[in-house]
């Protein structure tokens, strides 16, 4: 399959502003279950999945002729050879191997420690949301300075993590097969790989896409919806990227699994003029978790490790974490859409995985433009 990405930038983003701790809130009980930063079970259901990804993986070369006839766009061709859009197999005639790569070191590390899936799910979404899929959230140095780049930004700095597996995964793709294999695709497959591991069926990464050379946080704030950006806006940036309405809300779903940081949590909930319509015992619950600063909360109270249509349910009866899920939940066509998705598991799973490839096409260089990085911290 191919796709020439779309010439769209923007966002979505995290207001963080530290407000005074919830002082009474370390004297609630809560009958939501205990899962602060800890493993849940439904962890387990996902070796299935983990086994069938493997699998994909290792057999993935449906299109291992088209390449060959294309050619890489690494040294191993001219790049004026190279194909201009994205393709599956992308890297089965020079790098058989990469897929299968970042998929073991992925699993290896969510063994060590669950939370980064979610995290890195976010890490590409905000990749591809701001200047498109090219990896330049993962700059830390770039001609313009470093306290300047994407991950520097308030938005993603305090609260994304993951990226040191990335970086690992890059290295070892370097030491395998030098100059092919781009640091935008290895995020794009690391995040096909982390959704799997939460539910996720698993689909194709059609690759061939090259690395940025330049990485601004400026750019973040303009193009990712802050937490107190109204409905409207948040669509608006969607729409500018391409995405519908629908893909929007679809994609929001991914707030099924992660976690949000109390630093943004407690500016909703210890100011009684914003929380007043949620659920109080849930603002108990918050409260009490977030009595702490340090905590984080999950975003799904049940199965916050499992990708679900239940977190719709909780966006509808007020129990949303975030301040825009539930002010989607509010918006009279988002809130139909997710009704709609809410009873409807296998048929939101199949709408997601379309609606994370198009967002995985976003604005992506292909071809001669861009370039592959020796190492995703830097431009070469
Ligand atoms: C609709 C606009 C969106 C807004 C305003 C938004 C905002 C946020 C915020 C504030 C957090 C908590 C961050 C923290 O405190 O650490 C978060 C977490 C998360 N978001 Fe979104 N988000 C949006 C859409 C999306 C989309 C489209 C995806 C992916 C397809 C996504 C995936 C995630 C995930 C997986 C987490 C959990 C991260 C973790 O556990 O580290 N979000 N989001």
């Amino acid at each position: 399959m191919a796709a020439r990405g779309r010439m769209i930038a923007a966002t979505f983003v995290v207001c963080s502003l530290i407000l005074p701790l919830v002082s009474s809130a370390s004297k609630t009980t809560t009958p939501y279950p205990n899962v602060v930063n800890s493993p849940s079970d439904d962890l387990k259901q996902n070796t299935e999945h983990q086994t069938r990804l493997l699998l994909d993986n290792e057999s993935s070369d449906e299109n291992a002729n088209e390449i060959e006839a294309n050619g890489d766009v690494s040294e191993a061709e001219p790049v004026e050879n190279a194909p201009q859009g994205l393709i599956e197999g992308f890297y089965q005639k020079h790098c058989p191997r990469a897929e299968q790569i970042v998929t073991e070191l992925l699993m290896k590390t969510l063994q060590r420690d669950h939370t980064l899936g979610p995290s890195i799910v976010r890490l590409f979404t905000h990749d591809c949301l701001v200047k498109g899929c090219d990896a330049s959230i993962l700059l830390e140095n770039t001609p313009e300075g470093q306290f300047k780049v994407e991950k520097n930004s308030a938005i993603n700095k305090p609260f994304i993590r993951g990226y040191e597996v990335i970086y690992e995964m890059k290295a070892q793709l370097e030491a395998e097969c030098p100059g092919i294999v781009s640091c935008a695709d290895i995020l794009a497959f690391a995040n096909r790989d982390a959704l799997v591991h939460a539910g996720v069926p698993t689909y194709k990464v059609a690759a061939g896409r090259r690395d940025g050379l330049s990485s601004l946080a400026t750019n973040v704030m303009n193009n990712v919806p802050l937490l107190n950006t109204p409905a409207q806006g948040i669509i608006e940036i969607f729409d500018r990227k391409g995405l519908t309405l629908e893909d929007m809300i679809v994609l929001d779903g991914a707030h099924s699994i992660g976690r949000a940081h109390c630093v943004n949590v407690i500016p909703r909930i210890s100011d009684e003029s914003k929380c007043r319509e949620m659920d109080p015992s849930y603002v108990d619950h918050l409260r009490s978790i977030c009595a702490n600063i340090n905590n984080t909360v999950p975003l799904d109270p049940v199965t916050p490790n499992k990708m679900d249509v239940r977190i719709y349910d909780e966006f509808l009866i007020n129990r949303a974490v975030l301040p825009p899920d539930d002010a989607l939940a509010k918006d009279s066509n988002s809130n139909a859409i997710m009704k709609k998705l809410a009873g409807d598991q296998e048929g939101w799973l199949a709408k997601f995985v379309t609606a994370v490839i198009k967002m995985g096409e976003i604005e992506v260089l292909t071809g001669d433009k861009g370039e592959i990085r020796k190492d995703c911290r830097a431009v070469n």
